[in-house]
């Protein structure tokens, strides 16, 4: 059952559903699509693959994936914002993945799916925006079948001071603004700057992933670590 500060949260990503994806594309000069993207290189590359996208949104990540790994069988995405997944939707239909892959309204801290249903389960820009973030990690500790893993792309505070100092004016001061104009939901692009923030360093987050029961986590910095993805495998 969301809660009420989930359902905030929520609420915003249905408001700003519309502009998402064209906001994204200005706001990292394109290099979203790019940094989704190389979470396909750690794709298992066994057939049939049963993939669970979570905070999957406008399913970018998705498609993305069904595109680049052709080993793909079934993939499903999971968000709680409706809006998001309207969109997402039609993106199925207009790249022909309706077969393959399907959407549905799920919290990611109470997954409507039975233990051990999936190969790999990623979520992107995502696990930042779950509230009960401790919670949703069990959840898909217990959906992932033996030997799955958990793929996880989200932005982190760049560890070099000089990159570190641009990456913060960046999101304090101009990231808010544009994507307040272009959104007209201003309130939403200060909240992207303070939960990048609070999000734990790449270290503690990984002490997180072992804590939940993955065995092995791997981290790998894009971009001077302005995002990094963790990779967790369950036995
Ligand atoms: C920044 S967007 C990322 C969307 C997409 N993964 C992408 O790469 O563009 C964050 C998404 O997380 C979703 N979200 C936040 N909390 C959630 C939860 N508890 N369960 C499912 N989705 C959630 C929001 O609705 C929103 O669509």
């Amino acid at each position: 059952m969301p809660t009420t500060e989930q359902d905030a949260i929520s609420t915003m990503f249905d408001r700003i559903a519309e502009s998402y994806d064209s906001t994204n594309r200005v706001l990292s000069f394109g290099q979203d699509l790019r940094l989704r993207a190389e979470v396909a290189r750690f794709i298992p590359s066994e057939p049939n693959i049963s993939l669970l996208d979570v905070a999957t949104g406008t399913a970018d990540l998705l498609i993305t994936l069904c595109k680049l790994r052709p080993n793909i069988k079934t993939a499903v995405g999971v968000d709680l914002a409706e809006n998001m997944l309207k969109i997402g939707h039609k993106k199925l239909v207009d790249q022909g993945l309706l077969g393959l892959a399907s959407l549905q309204n799920a919290d990611a801290s109470d997954l409507p799916f039975e233990r051990e249903s999936f190969d790999v389960v990623t979520i992107a820009f995502g696990i930042r925006n779950v509230v009960a973030k401790e919670r949703a990690l069990q959840e898909f500790f217990r959906v992932l079948k033996p030997h799955g893993c958990l793929i996880i792309l989200e932005f982190s505070m760049p560890e070099r001071a000089a990159i570190n100092k641009l990456y913060e004016l960046y999101f304090r001061h101009i990231l808010p603004r544009v994507g307040g104009w272009l959104s007209k939901n201003r309130d939403a692009y200060c909240y992207l700057n303070r939960s990048v923030e609070a999000f734990p360093r790449p270290h503690e987050f990984r002490k997180v992933l072992f804590n939940t029961g993955f065995t092995t986590v791997t981290l790998h910095q894009l971009t001077f670590g302005i995002a990094t993805i963790y990779c967790a495998r369950k036995g």
